[in-house]
This record gives structure tokens, C-alpha cells and sequence, in this order.
């Protein structure tokens, strides 16, 4: 399935509704505020205090994390074949992003549970994810629901406690447990930590590793994707960009407790492929570690079978 990185036609129009009549004024400076405090390493509690922060957290972030869970989920569904959840605890669920994008995904999930601390999102969680059980608390503390499937997009950046978060949320995972976080290396230092912590505790690597090796990565290298997005005029305005689109880079781990990907023993691609007259190299991960892969041009049969491959693609 292609992933389609735009907000569903449903989202996008309670979107807009919410929009309708909202100074533009008002909003691109409170957007920026919010996109700088998150690269600052600030969380939601100081940057989302009133509702016209979490109107500008749907004009500055929304589509970007969107995009993401539905590149991730969409990768998921090829590593873990048969995997069809029917119920869903999205943490962190800000305005219920993931699980938005998870419902045009798995078409099974019928009970869905949102877990978020922050009265502003949960505001518009209820108006964007209608029938969801709403918990408004953190993570940590007494146990969660269990839910098939558990995830936590682009939320440990704001918790500091990350082993007991993870364990958290791992006790909640009957099946299959997703953690997305911003494509920098502090992103990665957590989804790796995190990793680390999950195959300890018995889980197997659904991605985007395709091993449960220790992970070959040595900074200041650090293991993360790309993925396009449309930019909105008001996400244009906000970000006094020129270009249509943006690229949200992202980090991600999903391991499961009952299945194993269809994609162990192959090779992810982690860098845009270089291509040469000759031929495409593809930098790998394997189990055996990292390693350059060139495809010569007048080896035609798997040249054209690589033709398409790119960044974040599986090779055999
Ligand atoms: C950057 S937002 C991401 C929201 C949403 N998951 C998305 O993808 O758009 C981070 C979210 O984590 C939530 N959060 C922060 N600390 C938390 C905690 N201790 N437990 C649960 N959620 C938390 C924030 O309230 C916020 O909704």
C-alpha cells in the first residue's frame, strides 16, 4: 500500500472548520512559538497552554506528525503480516493524530483508547476521534489499558523518566507497541535506548530493523528517515516557507510480543542511495552490520528490480 501523507479528507475539514475565522495574524507567530519551543527541547505542557495553541500545534505540527505515523504504520503493515488490531491506546495522543492515521490503516481497530495529559488536546482529540475512551493522565503511575496495539508518537521527548515510560507502555502492548520520535540524534539516542530495553524484556524487531543485533549505528551517525508532506498556505505562511512541501525526518522502532517481521535477515536502506554512472550504491543494515551494497548498471536484472528502492526501503 502507498502511504498517502496528506490528512484524511475528515481531518482536514474539521480542521478547517476549527480554522474558519481565526486571525491568521494571531496564529503563525503562536505556530513558530510552538515548532520552536519542541526544537528547543520544551514540551507541550509550556508550549500548549491556551486553545489557540493547539489551533497553531494543527496548522505548525499536525500534518508532519500525521505524515509520519502513516509512513510507519504503513511500513508495519508489510513487516507484520496478518496483523489486523482491533483496539488501539494511542498515548500522548496530543490532538489524536495517530490514531487518526491508524483507522485508515487497520480498518479492524474498533475500540480505541486515547491517553493524554493536556486539556487543550484532549479538547479537539474528542472532536477528532469520536467514540475513543479519553484518559486524561501521563503515562507513568498506575498501570494502562492494554490494547492490541500502543503508540506513542513524537511523545518521550517530553518525559523524562524514558525506562519506566517504556516499560509502561510495553506492559500495555498485547501485540505490537510503536514509538515515533523527531529524526535528530537525540531522537534516535531514545528509540535506540528503547530498543535496547524492549528486546531485554523479549520482544522482537519489527522495524525498522531487520535484525535484534546491537544496533551498528556510532554516532555522530544516527539512524532516521524522511518523509514529504503538502504544505498548507497557513503552514507556508507560519514558516515564511517558499516550497510546497516539507520533509519530516523521524525515528521509529515497532517490536511486537507474538510475531516476527516478514523482513528479518534482509536489509534496510538508511541513506538516500548515491547514484553513478555505473551503478547505485545502497548503504544497508544487517544483521551483520552496515554495509555499502553497489548494484552495477550491467547487472540489469536486479538494477531494475532496485530501480525504485530508496531511503527507509527494504532490499533483499
Ligand atoms: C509533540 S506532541 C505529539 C502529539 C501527538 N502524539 C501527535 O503525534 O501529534 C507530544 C504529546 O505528548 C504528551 N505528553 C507529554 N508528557 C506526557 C506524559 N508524561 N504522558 C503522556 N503524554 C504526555 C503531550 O501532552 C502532547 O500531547
Amino acid at each position: 500500500m502507498a502511504v498517502n501523507p496528506a490528512l484524511p479528507a475528515h481531518l482536514k475539514a474539521a480542521v478547517d472548520t476549527l480554522l474558519e475565522g481565526v486571525s491568521r495574524k494571531e496564529l503563525a507567530p503562536r505556530a513558530a512559538a510552538i515548532s520552536g519551543a519542541y526544537r528547543g527541547g520544551g514540551g507541550s505542557a509550556g508550549a500548549v497552554t491556551a486553545r489557540d495553541d493547539a489551533l497553531a500545534y494543527l496548522v505548525a505540527r499536525l500534518p508532519a506528525t500525521y505524515a509520519v505515523a502513516a509512513a510507519v504504520f504503513d511500513q508495519i503493515t508489510s513487516a507484520a503480516v496478518g496483523f489486523a488490531p482491533v483496539s488501539l491506546l494511542d498515548a500522548g495522543a496530543g490532538p489524536g493524530t495517530a490514531a487518526v492515521a491508524a483507522r485508515e490503516v487497520w480498518r479492524s481497530l474498533r475500540d480505541v483508547t486515547l491517553l493524554e495529559p493536556n486539556a487543550q488536546f484532549r479538547a479537539l482529540a474528542e472532536q477528532f476521534v469520536p467514540n475513543a475512551t479519553m484518559i486524561a493522565r501521563g503515562i507513568t503511575g498506575a498501570a494502562l489499558p492494554q490494547a492490541e496495539l500502543v503508540i506513542a508518537n513524537f511523545v518521550l521527548a517530553e518525559i523524562a523518566e524514558q525506562r519506566a515510560t517504556v516499560e509502561a507502555l510495553w506492559s500495555a502492548t498485547l501485540d505490537t507497541l510503536v514509538l515515533v520520535e523527531p529524526g535528530t540524534p537525540a531522537g534516535f539516542e531514545r528509540i535506540c535506548a528503547a530498543r535496547t530495553q524492549l528486546i531485554a524484556s523479549g520482544a522482537y524487531v519489527i522495524g525498522p530493523c531487520t535484525h535484534a543485533q546491537a544496533c551498528p549505528i556510532v554516532a555522530p551517525d544516527w539512524c532516521h528517515f524522511s518523509q514529504r508532506l503538502p504544505r498548507s498556505r497557513d503552514h507556508l505562511i507560519a514558516k515564511d516557507a517558499r516550497v510546497p512541501f516539507e520533509d519530516e525526518r523521524y525515528s521509529w522502532i515497532a517490536v511486537s510480543r507474538q510475531r516476527r517481521s516478514a523482513f528479518d535477515g534482509q536489509a534496510r536502506v538508511l541513506t538516500p542511495p548515491k547514484e553513478a554512472k555505473p551503478g547505485t550504491t545502497f548503504r544497508v543494515c544487517t544483521a551483520a552490520g552496515i554495509e555499502d551494497r553497489f548494484i552495477a548498471r550491467r547487472d540489469r536484472v536486479t538494477f531494475a528490480r532496485l530501480r525504485r528502492a530508496g531511503w527507509g526501503d527494504v532490499i533483499g
